[in-house]
């Protein structure tokens, strides 16, 4: 057995922090202590061209991070040594990359057209059809009546997905349709308006066990009995699983179960019949070109050199910021109206991914992970957080989001306005203001300049905040679908460079047990004892506070 290099471990792999390559990167950040990007951008004229990308319609500007030629090239050595070129040809090849439940993650699969499985292409057009057939009016409920509004149940990945697409790519005509995750009043408000025989309800639940997704069914299955006396409520419901015989129990009727398979993530299955709610919103050619997006996304991570990929370049760079320069959040601030679902969908995309602790032989990292991912619509944002974002101590990394073309329903000068406020903001948060910069300015004002002397340190923006801009040309169903499968595949990449599994979340069942346990605790005779001191105070704090 050849001498194992310095800091390789039994199965070969360096730990990540003794890695040559991650010790050169650490050695490159000492010299960014008195770096500054405005010096950089002063020095290189270049630097916009020298550190932009283009593919699939998207431009990623990512000259505004914290990178230098050399730390490009840092990086790019770093993901070699990694062997991230064969993690990336395994993911898409379907391999079991999901290392704990020993299943693959191959959403790529999903988006794959005539190379897709068989079972994909097959349950794509039942989808077709029964979208199709919602979107004519033909879907008629127990009284015969066309189908008006579609209620899709679901939470997580079996939501955010298909409500991001639907608010983004949704056209005229067919249903109206809802998204309800949360159980309880918000589905008593969507409700409220809508009539039990023209209401169909997609129960969205790979695992058909998810407690909220369960209680919104049975209340939806109740208000449809009280409704439609004792007509038949079958044709009212249809379901997305991987648990065929749960939803059929329930009561769905077995043609309208669109399978999942557990080689899909949720929060990567919103390509899946996950997508259907979305589908019956923008119909299928839109959903068709979603998929396609996502495809010329897959074969760009597939092909394009580590130096050109998008999803590498966004990867390595966040990578840098949250590691190197311990930047522990990142803000995704979209300039482009049908985008504001998009942070949230990225929240589970990446923080049920990258939330790990441990690499995927079970040891504990010695370095962070994933960083907090946070953000809103930006011009929102402005008149909320940017605030911090400029003066706030602890800088933030942002991607910036938005389009070169206005969508129907902005008009040019509207979206002009958007498009430099994006622009400016980036350009600020590199920029800053000097103090003294201030000082003069407010000296032009006719500020005396015992006040302007004053107030500039308080006016002051430090800069050398880093950001990318990610440039679509419009907002299609086929931009939006290379944009989320970019994001996809940066989650992967970063994933595959801490050697951590990012297709995995043990971490939020615990949760669900504990729950269950508390649950009977509110209706028990006797006080609550089982728990910590906060929780059964908390429990009997409810139990006995008299109304
Ligand atoms: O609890 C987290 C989670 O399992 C997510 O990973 C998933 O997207 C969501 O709950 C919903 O799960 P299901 O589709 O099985 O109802």
């Amino acid at each position: 057995m050849p001498a194992m290099p310095a800091g390789r471990n039994k199965s070969g792999t360096t730990s990540l922090t003794r890695a040559p390559a991650w010790r050169a990167l650490a050695a490159h950040r000492k010299t960014w202590q008195d770096r500054h990007l405005r010096g950089l951008f002063a020095a290189d004229p270049q630097r916009f061209a020298r550190f932009s990308a283009e593919a699939c319609g998207l431009l990623l500007d990512y000259s505004k991070t914290l990178v230098t030629a050399e730390t490009l090239e840092l990086l790019l050595a770093l993901a070699r040594e990694r062997d991230l070129q064969t993690r990336i040809a395994d993911l898409l090849a379907g391999k079991r990359v999901n290392s704990t439940e020993k299943r693959a993650a191959w959403h790529s699969a999903l988006r794959a057209g005539p190379a897709a499985p068989r079972e994909v292409r097959r349950t794509l057009e039942s989808m077709r059809s029964f979208a199709g057939a919602l979107r004519a009016g033909a879907v008629k409920g127990a009284s015969g009546r066309p189908v008006t509004d579609v209620v899709s149940l679901g939470i997580g990945g079996s939501a955010l997905g298909p409500a991001l697409v639907a608010e983004t790519c949704a056209v005229e005509g067919g249903p109206r349709v809802h998204f309800v995750t949360t159980p309880g009043e918000a589905l008593t408000r969507t409700l409220a308006p809508l009539e039990e025989q023209t209401t169909l309800f997609i129960i969205q639940s790979k695992s058909f066990s998810t407690q909220e997704t369960l209680l919104n069914a049975r209340a939806a299955r109740a208000w449809l009995q009280a409704g439609l006396g004792a007509a038949d409520h079958g044709p009212h419901f249809a379901a997305v699983t991987a648990q065929a015989v749960a939803a059929q129990a329930f009561g769905v009727p077995q043609d309208r179960i669109f399978p999942m398979w557990d080689w899909v993530g949720g929060r990567y299955s919103l390509w899946s019949a996950v997508g259907l709610p979305a589908m019956i919103a923008m119909g299928s050619e839109g959903f068709d070109d979603l998929l396609a997006g996502a495809a010329a996304m897959d074969a760009h991570f597939a092909e394009a050199p580590p130096e050109r990929n998008l999803p590498v370049l966004m990867a390595l760079t966040g990578l840098w910021h949250a590691d190197f320069f311990g930047m522990d959040s990142r803000a995704v601030i979209p300039y482009a109206p049908g985008l504001a679902l998009l942070p949230a969908w990225l929240q589970q995309l990446e923080m049920e991914s990258l939330g790990k602790s441990v690499n995927r032989r079970g040891k504990p990292l010695r370095h962070d992970s994933g960083p907090v991912l946070w953000g809103g619509a930006g011009t929102e944002g402005q008149h909320a957080y940017f605030q911090m974002l400029h003066q706030g101590t602890r800088p933030v990394p942002v991607d910036f989001i938005a389009c070169r073309r206005p969508r129907a329903g902005t008009d040019g000068d509207t979206h002009a306005v958007m498009l430099a406020n994006c622009f400016a903001q980036s350009a600020l948060l590199m920029q800053g203001v000097t103090a003294a910069e201030t000082e003069q300015a407010l000296l032009r004002q006719g500020m005396p300049a015992r006040e302007a002397a004053r107030l500039a340190p308080h006016q002051a923006l430090p800069g050398n905040r880093p950001s990318s801009t990610l440039l679509l040309d419009a907002l299609t169903p086929h931009s939006l679908g290379a944009l989320l499968a970019l994001y996809e595949h940066r989650t992967f990449v970063q994933s595959a460079i801490w050697d951590i599994n990012a297709f995995d979340q043990w971490g939020v069942e615990h949760g669900k047990r504990l729950a269950d346990s508390v649950l009977p605790e509110f209706t028990s005779a006797a006080p609550a004892t089982a728990h910590d001191t906060s929780t059964n105070g908390l429990v009997n704090y409810v139990k006995t506070k008299k109304p």
